[in-house]
């Protein structure tokens, strides 16, 4: 396959993009638990994080696949940088690309953010997450996480619960499940559900219980509030009786089955207190796994010269 150029939504790989992506993480798994868990293969790559809005987890995990890599990497901070002074969008990445950088890392909350930049830029662009419509890199993490816990995603049953509309985690997850061959379940308020899902490959299931009972997978989202415009739901306390994943209803689950987060959590919304703490829960791996494969994203966009298998430490011996 020839490498694609960016990776801004889960169609720029398909679905041998994806494999191939988690066949690289293996590798890339086995380089993190080596005693000194950096490698040369980006020597002399510059990276830019380039974050019009808020990240813990996608913008730490981007930044020790970095470091893990040897790529050099260019901070930008919105509150903190001209953008402030009312730099556009495009002068801004004009600006970065012309001090030399090899791939771009974005996070904006438009939608299609990712998709402008290569007007400006001959940098790999790679979405971090654009408004409530992709966020390729989450998804692959998860595609990872269910691949080493249950062993394929092909046939598995997944059902993901709560903010499906604002959600760009879902988004990209149902096209990257279904594409390995996974069926998808949503469970959500009608007001929680996009207006139209004529062309989504997915079952609407009204009843949280009967959903988790057949799930492999259940997946939780957050309420996105910062994305909606009107209260969506009656009440945080009522969306929490029928929607929350409480000790009790994850009893329903069959004994296999994990549990699913992309984070933020809201303890005590849409996942009680305790959850994620229990054996289903895999949300840590989640966060771990997103490192993991972010090096095999940035290598498979900007990686050459080495093999996966030859990956040696600089100094041989590792
Ligand atoms: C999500 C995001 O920002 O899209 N978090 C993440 O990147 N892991 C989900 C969310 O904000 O709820």
């Amino acid at each position: 396959m020839s490498s694609p150029q960016h990776i801004r939504g889960i169609d720029d790989l398909g679905k041998e993009g994806i494999i191939e992506i988690l066949e690289l993480s293996d590798h890339f798994l086995e380089v993190s638990s080596r005693r000194i868990p950096k490698v040369p293969v980006l020597r002399g790559k510059t990276l830019a994080w380039l974050f019009y809005e808020d990240s813990t987890r996608t913008r730490l995990s981007f930044e020790k696949a970095a470091k893990r890599l040897s790529a050099d990497t260019m901070n930008f901070s919105v509150s903190s940088s001209s953008v402030k002074k009312g730099e556009s969008l495009r002068d801004t990445v004009e600006t970065i690309s012309a001090m030399g950088v090899d791939a771009i890392v974005v996070r904006h909350k438009s939608v299609g953010v990712p998709w402008m930049l290569p007007k400006w830029t001959d940098a790999a662009i790679i979405n971090a997450g654009d408004g409530a419509h992709e966020h390729p890199t989450q998804s692959l993490a998860d595609c990872y996480t269910i691949t080493q816990k249950l062993g394929d995603v092909s046939g598995k049953r997944i059902v993901i619960v709560g903010d499906i509309k604002h959600s760009r985690v879902a988004r990209s997850n149902i096209k990257a499940f279904t594409m390995l061959g996974a069926s998808v379940a949503l469970v959500a308020p009608p007001t929680l559900l996009p207006p139209s899902m004529a062309d989504w490959p997915v079952d609407v299931i009204g009843d949280f219980d009967t959903a988790i009972k057949e799930a492999d997978v259940l997946y939780l989202l957050r309420m996105q509030h910062e994305r909606q415009e009107e209260a969506l739901v009656p009440s945080l306390r009522e969306y929490t009786n029928q929607y929350g994943l409480t000790i009790e209803r994850s009893r329903l689950l069959q004994k296999s089955s994990i549990i699913m987060h992309p984070g933020p959590m809201n303890r005590g919304v849409e996942v009680s207190g305790e959850v994620p703490e229990i054996q289903n829960a895999v949300i840590t791996n989640q966060v771990e796994n997103g490192v993991i494969v972010r090096m095999a994203v940035l290598y498979h966009l900007l990686g050459s010269g080495v093999t996966p298998t030859e990956i040696q430490n600089e100094d041989n011996n590792d």
